[in-house]
């Protein structure tokens, strides 16, 4: 007779390779914390509602515990011939506390218990992924603090475009890791949701309180149709979303530190600990950390059409190609930790080079577009006034110098009416202070995101 729990009705045992093909143990045991807490409060909620006797899930709760520690030690017996998290645990509970261990399973299944762990397993690290972001977003606000008066290039088409101050260009990451909290918070109201009482996938005969196992362990309600709540893994499709975009984030920021490294733009230097050097070229210094993090994206995404394409077509409810659901998350999980923490630590020491970022300012005709103002607030009309300004930087750049350095008299040559005042627009850090509109990257608009940001941080 075949020795598994499920075994009753098996005349042989599991072959060898299939034993291999279908286990799941090797990695769902990540998840013991979750299965604990989840059985316990099962355990309880059947005292509660006299399926067991209070002693009973006493005994049970304590057997518990005492896997739980076993595992945290290190001394836990896990085996592969158990299949799966839930099933070694529940065998060693069994071992401890005799066949009472076996009354646990009571009005459960392991369809209703695996997205309960998983669901909790998901919550945690989506409440982390938002803590990290937030100190990410905390080290943004604060090299900005640093750099209100630095002004770069800013670049549409990769090109410059206008000159921005670098505090209003790190803060523009700042804002969308706190769209990415927010999206983690709202994701989490989805989560948190508990399916145990759904038994199989019917729901149970016994009188169960769904409720209560939902408060206990943190969350806000239970399941409302037993059919969706075994078979349901948009929570984990929702949280590996929110992974990508943050993912994706993180790679645009990456992909500008490794542009603004290479000597030709010579905005930063790397620090020492997040850079590498080639067995080859003595004089290299890689942006390393930048290029991983950009290519680690890729598995992100992977992980989340990996998902999309395990549900899709799956009939209701259960089918075994959800244990599919959690190898893609958790290296989701461990990709989006990691780089958080060590974008928050390269962005902490990176040295800004702005004589530099100054030296690519003047090289652009950055300030074009003041030109074009200032002649548009003489009355020409903006199209016109474009169309001027055109020929002057066409001439500027004949003549290899930036336009604040040709002559009032050579200026006058494009539009008579010039005025020494043309030199106050012309400059560079005029063109930025003007910019004070609401979200400019005026010094005015730049504190007040910063202010908001951090009232935002402290409130969280
Ligand atoms: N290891 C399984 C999983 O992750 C647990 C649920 C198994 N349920 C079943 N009916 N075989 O999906």
């Amino acid at each position: 007779m075949s020795s598994k729990m499920w075994g009753g009705r098996f005349g042989e045992g599991t072959g060898a390779l299939m034993e291999a093909y279908s286990e799941s143990v090797s990695y769902d045991r990540r998840m013991y914390r979750q299965d604990v807490a989840g059985s316990k409060a099962h355990a309880r909620m059947l005292a509660k509602r006299g399926v067991l006797a209070s002693d009973e899930a006493e005994r049970i709760v304590a057997g518990l515990d005492q896997v739980l520690d076993e595992i945290e030690v290190g001394a836990f017996p896990w085996r592969v011939e158990f299949e799966d998290v839930h099933m070694n645990v529940e065998q060693r509970l069994t071992e401890l506390i005799g066949p009472l261990g076996g009354k646990l399973h009571t009005g459960r299944s392991r369809n209703d218990q695996v997205a309960l762990d998983f669901r909790l397993y998901v919550a945690e690290s989506l409440e982390t992924w938002a803590r990290l972001a937030c100190d990410l977003i905390g080290v943004f606000v604060k090299r900005a603090e640093e750099h209100k008066a630095t002004l770069l290039p800013g670049c549409t088409h990769l090109q410059p475009a206008q000159p921005v101050s670098l505090a209003q260009h790190l803060l523009a990451y700042a804002w969308m890791l706190k769209r990415d909290c927010e999206r983690m918070d709202d994701a989490l109201r989805r989560v948190k949701v508990s399916p145990l009482g759904a038994a199989a996938l019917a729901g149970t005969t016994y009188p169960l309180d769904p409720g209560m196992v939902a408060r206990s362990v943190g969350f806000s309600h239970a399941f409302a149709n037993s059919m969706d709540a075994v078979s349901d893994r948009d929570f984990v499709l929702e949280a590996l979303f929110c992974a990508s975009v943050v993912m994706a984030h993180l790679s645009r920021f990456c992909e500008e530190i490794i542009l603004w490294a290479n000597p030709r733009f010579g905005y930063v230097a790397l620090p020492d600990a997040y850079a590498t050097g080639s067995s080859i070229m003595p004089q290299k210094k890689n942006p390393d950390a930048a290029e991983l993090m950009r290519g680690r994206v890729g598995r992100v995404y992977g992980d989340l059409v990996s998902l999309l394409t395990v549900v899709k077509g799956l009939p209701l409810t259960y089918n075994r190609d959800l244990q599919e659901d959690k190898e893609p998350f958790f290296d989701a999980d461990d990709t989006v930790r990691a780089s958080l923490r060590v974008m928050a630590g390269m962005l902490g020491e990176l040295a800004f080079r702005p004589e530099r970022m100054r030296e690519a300012l003047a090289q652009g005709f950055l300030n074009a577009t003041e030109l074009a103002d200032y002649l548009a607030a003489r009355g020409v009309p903006f199209r016109e006034a474009h169309h001027i300004t055109g020929r002057a930087v066409a001439y500027a750049e004949a003549a290899g110098k930036p336009l604040e350095q040709l002559t009032l008299e050579e200026l006058r040559v494009f539009f008579p009416a010039m005025d020494q005042d043309v030199f106050e627009a012309l400059r560079y850090e005029t063109a930025v202070a003007r910019r004070n509109g609401p979200g400019g990257t005026g010094p005015e608009s730049v504190t007040t995101q910063m202010a908001e940001l951090l009232k935002w941080l402290q409130k969280r």
